[in-house]
């Protein structure tokens, strides 16, 4: 029998069905509340608003937990590969050995984009930042490809997710290359996912080039941490734009905006700049703490803090340990990482930041690995958004098996004027 919760409203008395997941965290259903008393419920920025029942991706952020499809981060960021996570966060496996062969082969097939996607890139500003460029070409990647855009249809659903995971790299890398002035460099399909990728990102057709094993690892394992984070903005984003039927593109498209901005995945970029700006106005790390403590100034510790991780990131841990061991590999002494740890070992110190249970979180040391192979800084969100994708692609298929289905629309408590006449022009 179904456990109940009673809520009472003056003098009615209301029961609301409790829902308790695999993990045993609950939650009240008010799917029914408004039918049933004409109230709703109200929740700035979701902070306590289950939004859907998920099997994907479990977090305790008390305890510092993340687990993909039930596995640890820990293990699979030690022992899998961005591709074989991406399998298991989209069709909730990991895949065996066929199954992984034919997806990666899939995957490698779909790599190249339209040439006439050159011509696109060409009427952007050299200086348009790498969001803007993915999220319009991965928007107009519906207009070249009409026969994958049904989100109920098996066979659209599979090409157009295989062209997605595909295609993003790709994409990214010429937003990169138009930025600087060089020619697009084709995907290489014989180099892993991560190693075509710095292939387009940093070959030209005048010199060989040949991928650094440590930094080809990295970049697989930073996706890896990337992939999923369950309802985040980003994520929550997909599933809304997802709700209204639209094609897999646009859907995605929405979601790398989202993920733009820096209290999202823009968090990276905020945190190099952060570091570079303490290093190049000379400041000390606790001056920094104190401005990003003090309330008359609008600074935050970038990288610091978390909605649900109130306790040590699990992805800040493992980040942070690669960051020293890829460093120490390529010989890179990197002023911007003493920096990092100078200001983490202050602020965990700091009553401020224990208070409020602020820990680094996964933005925190990320950057410094991408500014240490060389990517601009305006390129990391870019890169988590290459990492995040299959995990958006999950939640958009779990949506869209859901037999709950509905279009997301939220409710609002209406604070405006009430009724009022209209007054002609001339009389205002
Ligand atoms: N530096 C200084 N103070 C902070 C910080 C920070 N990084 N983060 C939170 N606080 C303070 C905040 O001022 C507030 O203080 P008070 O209670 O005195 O008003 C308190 O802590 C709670 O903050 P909040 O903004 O209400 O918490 P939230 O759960 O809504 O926000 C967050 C979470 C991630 C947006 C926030 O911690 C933040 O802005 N962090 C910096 C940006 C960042 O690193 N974002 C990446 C998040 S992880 C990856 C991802 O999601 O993409």
């Amino acid at each position: 029998m179904t456990e109940k919760a009673e809520l009472r409203l003056g003098d009615k008395t209301v029961e609301l069905p409790i829902v308790v997941g695999t993990e045993g965290e609950r939650a009240l259903d008010i799917s029914k509340l408004r039918g049933e008393t004409g109230y709703i419920t109200l929740d700035p920025g979701y902070a306590n608003t289950g939004s859907c029942s998920s099997a994907i991706t479990f977090i305790d952020g008390e305890k510092g937990i993340l687990r993909y499809r039930g596995i640890p981060i820990e293990d699979l960021a030690g022992k899998s590969t961005f591709l074989e996570i991406a399998h298991l966060l989209i069709e909730g496996e990991l895949p065996k050995k066929e199954e992984f062969h034919s997806f990666r082969e899939s995957i490698r097939r779909h790599t190249m984009i339209h040439e006439d996607m050159k011509a696109f890139y060409g009427a952007l500003p050299k200086d348009a930042h790498p969001m803007a460029a993915c999220s319009a070409a991965v928007g107009a990647l519906s207009t070249f490809y009409p026969d994958s855009l049904d989100p109920r249809d098996d066979r659209h659903i599979e090409i157009s997710i295989h062209r997605m995971i595909a295609k993003l790299p790709t994409l990214a890398a010429f937003a990169y290359k138009h930025s600087i002035g060089q020619p697009f460099m084709y995907p290489r399909n014989s180099l892993s996912y991560p190693g075509s990728f710095l292939h387009m990102m940093f070959s030209n057709p005048c010199e060989d080039y040949e991928v650094d094993p440590v930094i080809e690892k990295a970049i697989d394992l930073l996706l890896i941490l990337h992939a999923d984070h369950e309802q985040n903005c980003s994520t929550s984003t997909v599933r809304l734009v997802g709700s209204s039927m639209v094609n897999l593109f646009a859907t995605v498209s929405a979601g790398i905006n989202a993920l733009w901005g820096p209290l999202h995945g823009g968090a990276n970029q905020a945190v190099i700049e952060m570091l570079a700006q303490i290093r190049d106005e000379g400041l000390t790390g606790r001056d920094f703490v104190e401005r990003a403590k003090s309330k008359d100034d609008t600074s935050r510790l970038m990288g610091f803090g978390h909605r649900v991780y109130k306790n040590f990131d699990p992805r800040a841990k493992i980040i942070k340990k690669a960051c020293f061991e890829v460093l120490n590999k390529m010989g890179v002494h990197s002023k911007l990482l003493e920096i990092a740890v100078e200001l983490e070992e202050i602020a965990l110190k700091d009553d401020y930041f224990i208070e409020r249970n602020l820990y680094p979180n996964v933005d925190f040391y990320s950057g410094v690995i991408y500014n240490a192979i060389g990517t601009p800084s305006n390129m990391f969100t870019a890169l988590f958004a290459m990492g995040r994708l299959p995990g958006w692609i999950a939640h958009w298929a779990e949506l869209h098996r859901d037999e709950t289905f509905k279009i997301g629309r939220p409710r609002q408590v209406y604070i405006g004027n009430t009724v009022r006449p209209y007054t002609p022009l001339e009389k205002r």
